[in-house]
């Protein structure tokens, strides 16, 4: 069990980075366990399931290791464990292996530039002799004079990067506050302490890490003191040691930069994978505000082209304020005068509020600035929070303003911890326009018009096109500059994206002849538009709106009839159920509109199918077989969604070819696994032929198995008849498969069972199941099947839905299902 599940989790793509969409959270802010008022590891780890339908594909967690709090962590005091508030370090392997399992890679904190002035290298230091090598871990000085030339980073709080140390007698360097003291890259061992550090987590499982205050690593007189060369060399030998050692890894460079300042940190390729484009985020802002796309045009115009392993990483908004350092100062004196006139809400350079606060809480903006945030090249980071609209308290001092407790419900505290509130690390957000008790994950959950379900449907929509997170980028330029038009284009895929910045209503002429004859897809509603021609394409946009066009029929599988249908192709690494990660499972996702066009039991031919998507994957196996049972939600253009149940498996060599002739149509794709010893090649089809998946199944209902998924288990149960009836063991008898069922679909086992799956799955009690525990249970009917076990899916909401029924077979009078429901049996 345990090698599958962990198997189907992670794609094995170096270039994961690509198509991620990242999360940042803290986890002492998302949710507490031990109602201390303090986040930690096991809050977070519940929470996971939140996180996984959201549909984030990475969690970048900001720093958990143990420090005395100045700096939120970033004051780091041991390296290589976790604070004691948020648990510990096998806690924290808990989440990493549960996050690994629900496809969720971690990104954490690397903080190179300094430690905490209580860490043990820093005390060492103070007190060793001066010149000697444990001295040398920070940069001393006899005087305050050197380096001059750089800046002051926290200018609100401290007036020099250099402070007086008067145990060891000198001034100690420091580019952020003053208990945060510089590390002297000079010195190798320093090197070399860091890169176990490195070692330590990556071993472990980590899939990236964060760079913080990259830029400052080494000094250097007449010089900024940023991103001299020597900083470059250093990372190039961490990324080659990394590299050496482990897969599929990323590291991805904090450096608060202009574009070509910025782009350094790729090297050729050869040092970070991403990179923060801080300079495009303030210019959002401003085009937003402006009503006038110039300064996105702008500023990506300026932006260097970035090697072909590389990626950006854009953001809206994170834990720091929203800083204007990569600005002029007039853009500067612009920002602050829209976006913080009260100056309270500015701080260093930059501005402490929240998106939802900064857009005024205005829904046609908020969800215009994240449409542009996952549609400019780069891969998304949402800020914990921003994706239910919470706001901030611009009263609480430092950056804290936008780190308060995560608003899950409108309980104590948020939901967050049923500590007492005056015990929390910071108060929950309490503001009559923004309080806990409107915002909070429960009341956007049970609401579809939320803003949380339009994120969910950004984020699933991203995922379901390369061109996002890889495509090229063109401009368009429409006469109307208040309209932000391009192109995002990857292999077959050309993505169309139209914004209109301006609070009224605009129109956008294009020019759109390159793709003539072509007729754009809305993404969201699937709607068809005229085709394009030679002359401008017109389209008005209502305030703030943006469009999202399909150009090529990329999503036309769903609207291509079965017999059209060329064989899916698909390979994986590892094991097949990786078919079930990453891209390609959005490749499976779509081709499975398509496949279940052409099922009997299925109950949406005459439908319009928006979009198909795994919500359950649980593995089963039996002997050296295996399956995964899903569960797969059918979107429509026009009606509610349905569930259906879709076990899946491999086969390759001979038992691949018996199904090729005998069922071909069961076949969903060719499916290449490879692995270290070679390629296995064979099929990926409907389970439901499977003998060993129909023997799994009635061995689990026997041994009463709890399969664990990720939004509710499969329980199978038997009920006393099955001891009663049951004379040999169950896995001895021969099955067999029935396959002209209407709507569902059934295992015979001998002539003693008949289990009968039914293939929608709709949560409540199934009246067939009903009728039949009634009938069993309350009248020991002679001529009724007995019922002899089901097989349950129960959500971790609690809904229950019936997966399959197993009975008495009884030959003579037809199968069990005649039997039961012929509407003229009498019902005693
Ligand atoms: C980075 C972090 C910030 C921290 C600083 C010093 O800029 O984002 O939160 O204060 O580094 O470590
Ligand atoms: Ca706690």
């Amino acid at each position: 069990m345990r090698e599958i599940t962990e198997g189907f989790t992670l794609d094995d793509d170096p270039s994961w980075y690509k198509d991620a969409i990242i999360y940042e959270l803290h986890v002492r802010a998302f949710y507490d366990s031990n109602d201390d008022g303090i986040g930690d590891f096991g809050g977070l780890t519940e929470k996971l399931d939140y996180l996984q339908d959201l549909g984030v594909t990475a969690v970048w967690l900001l720093p958990f290791y143990p420090s005395p709090l100045k700096d939120d962590g970033y004051d780091i005091a041991d390296y290589t464990n976790v604070h004691p508030s948020y648990g510990s370090l096998s806690d924290f392997k808990t989440f990493l292996r549960e996050a690994h399992r629900r496809g969720i890679r971690v990104i954490t904190e690397l903080v190179l530039n300094h430690t905490s002035d209580q860490h043990a290298w820093f005390q060492r230091a103070r007190r060793a002799r001066p010149g000697s090598v444990w001295r040398d871990f920070y940069v001393w000085s006899d005087n305050p004079e050197k380096y001059k030339d750089a800046r002051i980073i926290f200018k609100d709080f401290e007036t020099s990067n250099w402070t007086w140390d008067p145990v060891a007698n000198a001034y100690y360097w420091h580019r952020f506050y003053h208990h945060q003291p510089d590390l002297n890259f000079e010195n190798p061992e320093v090197g070399r302490s860091l890169k176990s550090v490195v070692n330590f987590w990556l071993s472990m499982g980590v899939d990236g890490m964060r760079l913080d205050a990259i830029p400052y690593l080494y000094e250097r007189e007449g010089t900024n003191c940023e991103n001299l060369p020597e900083t470059h060399q250093y990372l190039r030998t961490l990324r080659r040691q990394i590299d050496q050692r482990f897969r599929n890894r990323m590291l991805l460079a904090e450096a608060n930069q202009w574009p070509e300042d910025a782009v350094a940190y790729f090297g050729n390729g050869d040092e970070c994978q991403m990179a923060f484009h801080f300079p495009v985020m303030p210019r959002m802002f401003m085009a937003l505000r402006m009503e006038d796309r110039f300064p996105i045009i702008d500023i990506l115009a300026q932006t260097p082209h970035i090697p072909e392993n590389c990626q950006w990483a854009l953001f809206l908004r994170n834990h720091d304020e929203l800083t204007l350092e990569m600005v002029t100062d007039e853009e500067r004196d612009y920002m602050y005068r829209v976006y913080a006139h009260d100056p309270q809400m500015r701080i260093n350079l930059g501005i402490r509020r929240r998106l939802a606060s900064l857009l005024g809480k205005d829904w046609n903006r908020i969800e215009l600035m994240n449409a542009l945030l996952f549609s400019l090249p780069g891969t998304p980071v949402i800020y914990y929070g921003d994706e239910i609209g919470m706001g901030d308290n611009i009263y609480l001092g430092d950056r804290n303003s936008v780190r308060t407790p995560m608003q899950w419900s409108s309980d104590r505290n948020a939901g967050f911890s049923k500590a007492s509130p005056h015990r929390l690390y910071l108060p929950t957000v309490i503001d009559p326009d923004s309080h806990y008790e409107a915002f909070n994950v429960e009341a956007q959950q049970n609401n579809p018009h939320s803003m949380l379900w339009w994120m969910k449907r950004l984020v699933a929509m991203r995922k379901r096109y390369k061109a996002f997170g890889r495509g090229t980028l063109e401009f368009l330029y429409p006469d109307n500059h208040r309209v932000l038009a391009f192109t995002r284009r990857y292999q077959d895929e050309v993505i169309l994206v139209i914004a209109n910045l301006s609070r009224f209503v605009q129109y956008a002429s294009l020019d759109l002849s390159a793709f003539k004859g072509s007729a754009p897809i809305e993404l969201f509603g699937r709607a068809e538009f005229p085709p394009i021609s030679d002359s401008p394409y017109v389209l008005t946009l209502g305030p703030h709106s943006f469009y999202w066009f399909a150009l090529t029929p990329v999503g036309a599988i769903f609207e291509r009839s079965n017999s059209q249908r060329a064989p899916l192709q698909l390979a994986v690494s590892g094991h097949w159920s990786n078919v079930f990660s990453g891209r390609t499972r959005v490749t499976v996702e779509d081709s499975l509109a398509a496949y279940l066009q052409t099922r009997r039991w299925f109950g949406g031919k005459a439908r319009q199918i928006k979009g198909t998507e795994f919500t359950e994957i649980v593995p089963i196996r039996w002997d050296s077989a295996e399956t995964c049972i899903t569960e797969v939600q059918v979107e429509y253009t026009e009606e509610d969604p349905e569930r259906y149940l879709m076990p899946l498996s491999f086969a390759s060599g001979e038992r691949a070819e018996q199904i090729r002739e005998s069922a071909p149509a069961a076949i969903l794709a060719q499916l290449t696994v490879r692995k270290k010893d070679g390629e296995e090649t064979g099929i990926l089809y409907d389970a439901i032929l499977d003998k060993d998946f129909g023997r799994a199944l009635i061995d689990a209902i026997d041994r009463r198995r709890q399969l664990r998924g990720t939004a509710g288990d499969f329980v199978a149960s038997f009920t006393r008849a099955m001891r009663e009836i049951r004379s040999v063991p169950v896995t001895n008898l021969e099955v067999s498969t029935i396959r002209a069922e209407q709507s569902n679909s059934s295992f015979v086992y001998g002539d003693e069972f008949i289990l009968k799956l039914f293939r929608r799955v709709d949560r409540g009690v199934n009246p067939d199941l009903e009728i039949g525990h009634f009938l069993t249970d309350r009248v020991p009917f002679q001529h009724t099947p007995p019922v002899a076990g089901t097989i349950e899916y129960r959500t971790k909401r609690g809904e229950t839905a019936s997966v399959g029924i197993l009975q008495k077979y009884i030959h003579n009078e037809g199968d069990a299902w005649s039997q039961t429901l012929a509407p003229s049996r009498p019902i005693p």
